[in-house]
């Protein structure tokens, strides 16, 4: 049964043999010229026509009041944790199947994680499980949500749209508000992915994007901060260039800073980047729909795009029926050259977060048994 797949793969990228790697970036646009164009006018650092440029493309594309272009995806959500309000000793509602970045922004405030499940549907934070959560464990106090059993603030909430699958962000906000919990939406993998015709990191106070060389689109490594509201935007911009008050030569600094900045070398490749994205999401959906059309009435279940939502298939995935049949499927398919990964290990079950409640996380223990991403790359059809 693998090794009809591991045909139908080799078949979609015109590759009989030789490894085929999960997803590699590609350059098919003006971005040579770009990077040219960017060399020879010297400006290659953290200033210059690209960096505005990307950040003025990005705003429009997704449908932002303001896009802050940052080093990676990462340190765009520290910063939207800051801007949300974070602070040492609070605690931040997230989802426990999320690549270590999610967590590891949430721990440089100072914070601590807790764990709300996945929806089997749409791989990210079940808005049904939020509101239990919220009704069960959180009290409002002095416009505050507290955590009943620890008596922490919960400062934030950061659900992440898994594989660029939207998750129910409109009702995950809508809870949220109810207890003056901002939102702090990781769509790191969410570039191009759309959720009632609304780009993803639009919905929340804050949202992120990643380009990171396994992404989409990529800058190399890159971020990119999305947000409504103009002040914050503006604070976005302040806290990311280290804090400084602009002056022709003073130095003056009024918060602690971040050294952030996105290069104009890495907004140039993002301009050209960006330019490519239709395509890349034309020849993704394509993909998808092979593989879906595949898995039909296959004993493999291949994941698709959520209700309400057109997604960008950053990743595509399967399900297998169990870890067993999974680990098999992943020996199998790596020993053929076909690059297939399991999903990350639970956040839960990491040592750092000894010690951090949660309650139950069935679902995200099934799909992180089960699930498989499947060669995904833009690749196709060149
Ligand atoms: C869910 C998620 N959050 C955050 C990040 C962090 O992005 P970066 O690698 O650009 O720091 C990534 C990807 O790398 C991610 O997949």
């Amino acid at each position: 049964m693998f090794d009809q797949i591991i045909a139908f793969i080799r078949k979609q990228y015109q590759q009989k043999e030789g490894r085929i790697f999960l997803h590699e970036p590609r350059f098919i646009g003006n971005e040579k010229e770009y990077l040219m164009e960017c060399i020879d006018s010297t400006f290659v650092s953290s200033v210059g026509k690209f960096v505005d440029q990307f950040e003025e493309k990005m705003a429009e594309y997704t449908g932002c009041k303001k896009a802050i272009a940052v080093s990676n995806g990462t340190s765009a959500l520290h910063i939207g944790l800051l801007l949300a309000g974070v602070e040492r000793g609070d605690l931040v509602i997230t989802q426990p199947l999320s690549f270590i970045a999610t967590c590891n922004a949430i721990s440089y405030t100072g914070a601590d994680p807790i764990f709300v499940d996945v929806d089997e549907n749409t791989l990210s934070l079940s808005a049904i499980e939020l509101a239990k959560f919220l009704e069960n464990e959180v009290t409002i106090k002095e416009g505050k949500a507290i955590h009943r059993t620890t008596q922490r603030a919960i400062r934030a909430c950061v659900p992440m749209h898994t594989f660029g699958h939207p998750g129910e962000i409109d009702l995950i906000v809508e809870l949220c508000e109810k207890y003056h919990i901002p939102v702090v939406e990781d769509a790191a993998e969410g570039m191009g992915s759309f959720y009632k015709e609304k780009h993803l990191g639009t919905f929340g106070k804050i949202g992120t994007l990643s380009f990171n060389g396994n992404k989409i689109i990529t800058t190399g490594g890159g971020g990119m901060i999305l947000t409504d509201d103009e002040e914050l935007g503006k604070k976005a911009k302040h806290l990311t260039t280290q804090a400084k008050i602009p002056h022709r030569w003073e130095f003056r600094h009024d918060h602690i800073g971040y050294n952030y900045r996105l290069p104009n070398i890495n907004s140039a490749l993002g301009c050209a980047q960006l330019e490519v994205l239709p395509t890349y999401l034309e020849r993704k959906r394509k993909l998808a729909k092979a593989y879906e059309n595949f898995f039909t009435d296959h004993p493999i279940q291949f994941v698709k795009e959520p209700a309400n939502s057109t997604a960008n298939y950053w990743l595509n995935a399967v399900m297998l029926k169990d870890r067993a049949e999974r680990d098999e499927f992943l020996a199998h398919m790596n020993d053929h050259g076909i690059m297939v990964r399991p999903v990350w290990d639970l956040l839960n079950d990491l040592n750092l977060f000894d010690g951090i409640e949660f309650g139950d996380l069935a679902t995200a223990k099934n799909i992180a048994d089960r699930l498989v991403n499947l060669p995904s790359s833009v690749t196709l059809n060149e």
